[in-house]
């Protein structure tokens, strides 16, 4: 087995310097546009084995490997339309479509399944989001809007918001954000879903000033970043925490008027009621283009991924031209 594979597991991998040359790679692929070729994924195969739902990753992925000239092949309800149906472990389903592909992409309800499976291939491996654990590209994707709409990634107020105890997104982000500089983290959530103790613990030692409140109407005047989030019904165990969790905080027109005239609202998506659709056409919501650009950030790392990655895209401090 090759032991310089390029698997994507864990935001714990990334630092600053490979951070910045992603970002501007990224910038340089979305000024391409949808039309132009770019051919530098051309003959590679994609597989995408989703063993839970996805409309942003997964299509995106796929998206960004289509539009750098290579395939696809996908198993798109892998639980119930693959052999893990039978009974198949993920690590043999892996060894199998590690021989029909150059890159898998696998999303999978368990916390540590998508680091097994790539243990035993010699492929890379992107973790498309593991059970509550990670979803390290949603991260980058996160910090890369961040640097595009603000312009820098350090001297922020960031709140993260909602389901920091499942979400892994948010959990992603805030272990990522021990790569920034001169950072405050506000996390604002309801008991039930409060941010895991060893996450808290890594932000503190990375030096960044961290905060748990539970009164987002008196830190939204001093925040860069709202990140907002959805509560993960799925990992619930019974209904009745799951409710207990629901409706603390909304965005909303109200809390919008709160909030400084230039920061951003983020949000992983999919939403469910915690962003009020009235606040949409306010140009602080970046949720969407966040969204938008995940398939830039995506053909960037696949990019690199596939040792692709043009030699001359190199960066050397983190300012971006806008
Ligand atoms: N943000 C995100 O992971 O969205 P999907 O679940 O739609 O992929």
């Amino acid at each position: 087995m090759r032991s310089t594979v390029n698997h994507v597991l864990s935001v714990a991998q990334f630092e600053r310097p490979f951070l910045f040359e992603l970002f501007r790679r990224a910038d340089e692929l979305a000024t391409l546009g949808a039309r132009e070729a770019v051919g530098t994924a051309k003959g590679a195969i994609m597989a995408t084995l989703f063993y839970e739902p996805s409309t942003r990753t997964r299509l995106s992925f796929e998206a960004a490997m289509t539009r750098l000239g290579g395939a696809v092949i996908s198993a798109e309800y892998a639980a119930a339309t693959s052999s893990a149906a039978k009974g198949e472990s993920i690590e043999d389903t892996a060894r199998v479509v590690a021989g029909y592909a150059d890159l898998l992409v696998i999303r999978h309800p368990e916390a540590g399944s998508v680091a097994r499976a790539a243990s035993v291939v010699d492929v890379p491996v992107i973790n498309a989001g593991d059970g509550a654990n990670e979803h390290p590209t949603q991260a980058l994707i996160d910090l890369y809007t961040i640097w595009r709409e603000l312009g820098r990634i350090d001297g922020l107020t960031i709140a993260l918001v909602g389901d920091l105890r499942y979400g892994r997104a948010a959990r992603s982000l805030a272990r990522l954000l021990t790569q920034t500089v001169d950072t405050t983290v506000f996390l604002v959530a309801p008991p039930v879903t409060r941010m895991a103790p060893d996450v808290v613990n890594e932000l503190r030692a990375a030096g960044l000033r961290v905060e748990e409140t539970d009164d987002l109407y008196a830190i939204a005047p001093t925040l860069d970043v709202l990140y907002q989030t959805r509560i993960q019904r799925e990992r619930f165990s019974d209904a009745e925490s799951y409710t207990q969790a629901c409706g603390h905080y909304v965005v909303n027109r109200e809390l919008m008027q709160h909030l400084p005239s230039e920061a951003i609202v983020l949000h992983p998506l999919p939403r469910v009621g915690e962003i009020d659709p009235a606040v949409d056409d306010d140009r602080r919501a970046a949720y969407f283009r966040q969204a938008r650009n995940g398939v830039a950030l995506r053909m960037a790392l696949i990019e690199w991924m596939l040792q692709r990655r043009p030699a001359e895209v190199v960066s050397s401090n983190g300012h971006h031209r806008r």
